[in-house]
């Protein structure tokens, strides 16, 4: 294959082979090695949109493994089936994805989606949609309709980076790499190329240890000639992550169902469910803190004991720590200040109840144990903690 010389920092990368060369070899390995994934095959837009959405945050290992997707087509077979649900229900069936925006959103699409009455099919309808970024129109447009957009996730950066020889940060190169590899889905099936760049970024272009002997284009690859891959894509700068403690309650009925509270619709967690609390100012004595938020949030009295569960979850920008302590009140509580609704739930009903992925673990960690105290490392490092200790 002819080679062009590489630029190793942003602004004039080139093709190191021709458009058609490089969407060829792409195309063969591809062939022979695709993964085998349900949605594959498919050429339904709204289960091709799904099956996107899904994978935004989430690995495919997980989204099959626990049959995510199937049971969301099972459950919301077509767009309009999507745009009828009611939000609660929706929510629900995505529990255990995490990163519920996307599930609203889609919600929001799908009622456009059904208004127009023709799932759109060009990269500015799309684009219009809530939800729809460059990255999931691009992946609708061309693995449904076979339009050639690019579509560049995090993988393909790392792929086409590589190929070019970029080492501009992804802001930069995105952009610029979207337009240089553009004529590459001219050279064959938009659907298959874009998945198989997906494919190669998910195997052999590994971040860390890429298998380049097995690569279909370790020829032309112009970080593998320079010996450049640790390089692309440059290392991010780690997010300074605030910190958030929280404490919650674990209220119980006379039938031994839990208390449940919905968050408020926007922000954090928006419109699930979870044990009743809230935030641990820092001052705060956590036992004290949780009797007034329940007082003000609720509108109950309540005795708190010991902490029986702790959780701590990384979000996008905050370092989540959620410590449950059992507690029992005499009130009926109610839905005062920063919750929409309560109820008290049994183990029957959780599964139909969109629970916050950290109240999820929190349950998983009380199953089966009566609510009986933390075990002692963990109180004991709560009480260092507070004195400061490291
Ligand atoms: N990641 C995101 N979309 C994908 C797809 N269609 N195939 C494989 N991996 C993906």
């Amino acid at each position: 294959m002819p080679t062009t010389p590489m630029r190793s920092s942003s602004g004039s990368a080139s093709l190191p082979a021709s458009a058609e060369a490089l969407a060829s070899s792409l195309a063969l390995w591809y062939r022979a090695a695709a993964r085998s994934l349900p949605w594959r095959g498919l050429k339904d837009p709204y289960a091709i949109w799904l099956s996107e959405v899904m994978l935004q945050q989430t690995q495919v290992a997980t989204v099959l493994g626990k049959g995510y997707f199937s049971r969301f087509l099972e459950a919301f077979p077509t767009v309009e089936a999507l745009a009828r649900a009611e939000l609660p229900e929706l929510l629900a069936r995505w529990s255990g994805l995490g990163y519920y925006a996307r599930a609203r959103a889609m919600h929001a699409a799908a009622k456009e989606i059904a208004l127009r009455g023709a799932f759109p099919d060009t990269m500015d309808e799309l684009r219009s949609l809530p939800g729809f970024g460059p990255y999931t129109a691009a992946a609708v447009a061309s693995i449904a309709f076979e339009r050639p957009e690019p579509a560049i996730d995090g993988n393909a950066l790392r792929v086409y980076g590589r190929l070019v020889g970029l080492r501009a940060a992804r802001a930069e190169a995105e952009p610029l790499l979207r337009e240089l590899v553009r004529p590459l889905l001219a050279h064959g099936k938009p659907s298959e190329l874009n998945q198989a760049v997906m494919d190669l970024g998910a195997s052999l272009c590994a971040p860390a240890t890429p298998s380049c002997p097995l690569c279909p284009w370790r020829e032309p690859c112009v970080a593998r000639r320079l010996g450049l891959q640790a390089e692309i894509p440059p290392a991010r700068k780690p997010t300074a992550r605030r910190r958030l403690s929280w404490v919650a309650a674990v209220l119980r009925d006379e039938r031994g169902r839990i208390l449940l509270a919905r968050r408020p619709e926007r922000g954090l967690f928006g419109g699930l469910w979870e044990l009743p609390g809230g935030e641990l100012s820092s001052t705060g004595d956590e036992r004290r803190e949780l009797a007034r938020l329940l007082r003000e949030r609720l509108g109950i009295r309540v005795r708190v004991g010991a902490a029986v569960a702790e959780v701590s979850q990384i979000l996008t920008h905050r370092d989540l720590r959620v410590v449950a302590h059992a507690a029992t009140s005499s009130g009926s509580p109610s839905a005062l200040t920063g919750y929409l609704g309560v109820r008290f739930a049994g183990r029957e009903d959780l599964a139909s109840l969109g629970l916050s992925s950290v109240t999820r673990k929190l349950l998983a960690k009380l199953d089966g144990r009566a609510d009986r105290p933390a075990r002692r490392t963990v109180t004991h490092q709560r009480a260092s903690a507070r004195l400061g200790a490291p």
